[in-house]
């Protein structure tokens, strides 16, 4: 398959007519799948009421089809045609941090939606991204649109085209192409089913925003403790993994250091990610600095990007500092310790 490459500038006025915009939805009425830009990571599009879209989701990622798929709207307005109710919490929720990095599970409504992209549970994960291109194809395809991250499986989420395209070159119809996103990690995953509503992954919004908006909100107990079984079915696999085996060091720069130079001994090729403050401090074959220690947001900017670097240098292990697990730090640890497979190594 001939996977095209449909470059937009998100700046300019009137997206939903933009050509390239306008032939990328016709794609997807065609029940064909395209990858589009969002604020967090690139999402591989395609019709959520259709099973035969939904399939080629699947397919294209090598995904298990036991994990289910977040729905993306471009009006609020849209929720009505396929969740059974909207809850107060929910309702406030939206109206502080959509369109934004914060997906709600509703309670369904059966019959519309593809069973394949709910992975028939009596459940649905809803987010009305923001970002002008998701939201002109939106508009420009009137669909509900199916959208996993859009990395073959096991990968680390795209934040831009380009790591889209070595995934999933020849395997999609094609990429919109709308620059480099910004958030960087993945939406909070929220269950807004339960009285007191479960985060059940860390993402762009933090605990501590949310609970600003509604109160107490509780973790899944698997966020916590490795041997609960996670409510989110994605969330039990092993993901964000780089080619190298990578490991989380906790403990001083001088400990890390030896680490790497015991591995250096026995011939390795080592690669370090750090940030910007630490880089200086360390000495091996590829040290990678990962945005600011003092801001947060900028680790969670680059680190998908950084992780897929240390394909490209082809380093036989990675040592990674670890970072603290608070604001948007909670979902920068979640994907590092899963890429890591949580190996952590203690001073
Ligand atoms: O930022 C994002 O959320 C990106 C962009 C493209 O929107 N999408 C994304 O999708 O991260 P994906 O498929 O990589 O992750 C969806 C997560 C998975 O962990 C999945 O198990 C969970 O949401 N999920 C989806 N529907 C669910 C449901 N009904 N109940 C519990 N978890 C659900
Ligand atoms: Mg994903």
């Amino acid at each position: 398959m001939d996977t095209k490459v449909w470059i937009v500038d998100k700046y300019v006025d009137k997206l939903e007519n933009n050509p390239q915009v306008v032939d990328a939805a016709h794609f997807l009425r065609e029940n064909e799948v395209v990858a589009l830009p969002t604020e967090t990571v690139y999402g591989l599009g395609g019709n959520a009421e259709s099973d035969e879209a939904v399939a080629k989701i699947f397919m294209a990622k090598g995904r298990p089809s036991d994990n289910p798929l977040i729905i993306h709207i471009a009006d609020k307005q849209q929720l009505t045609r396929f969740v059974k109710e909207v809850p107060e919490k929910a309702e406030r929720l939206m109206d502080k941090f959509w369109p934004g990095p914060l997906t709600i599970i509703f309670k369904k409504k059966h019959g519309i939606l593809s069973e394949k992209a709910t992975a028939g549970l009596d459940t649905v994960a809803v987010r009305l991204p923001d970002h002008p291109v998701a939201l002109a194809l939106l508009q420009a395809c009137q669909l509900p649109i199916a959208a996993p991250s859009a990395n073959s499986s096991g990968k680390p989420s795209p934040t831009n085209a380009g790591h889209v395209l070595d995934d999933l070159n020849g395997k999609i119809s094609g990429v919109l192409d709308g620059g480099p996103t910004g958030v960087g990690v993945e939406s909070t995953v929220i269950d807004c089913t339960e009285s007191i509503p479960v985060i059940l992954r860390p993402g762009g919004v933090t605990k501590e925003q949310i609970e600003a908006v509604i109160g107490e909100v509780q973790l899944d107990p698997a966020l916590l403790d490795e041997a609960s079984k996670p409510k989110s079915p994605g969330m039990k696999y092993k993901h964000y993994a780089p080619d190298a085996p990578l490991y989380l060091v906790n403990g001083s720069k001088v400990f890390l250091q030896e680490l790497v130079e015991e591995k250096q001994r026995d011939g390795l090729r080592v690669g370090i990610l750090t940030t910007k403050e630490n880089r200086s401090e360390y000495n091996a074959a590829l040290v990678l600095a990962c945005g600011k220690r003092s801001e947060l947001e900028t680790v969670a900017t680059a680190l998908y990007d950084t992780l897929r670097a240390f394909n490209q240098e082809k380093v036989d292990i990675i040592f990674s500092e670890m970072f603290p697990n608070t604001g948007v730090g909670h979902a920068i640890m979640n994907r590092l310790q899963k890429a890591a497979g949580n190996r952590i190594i203690n001073e």
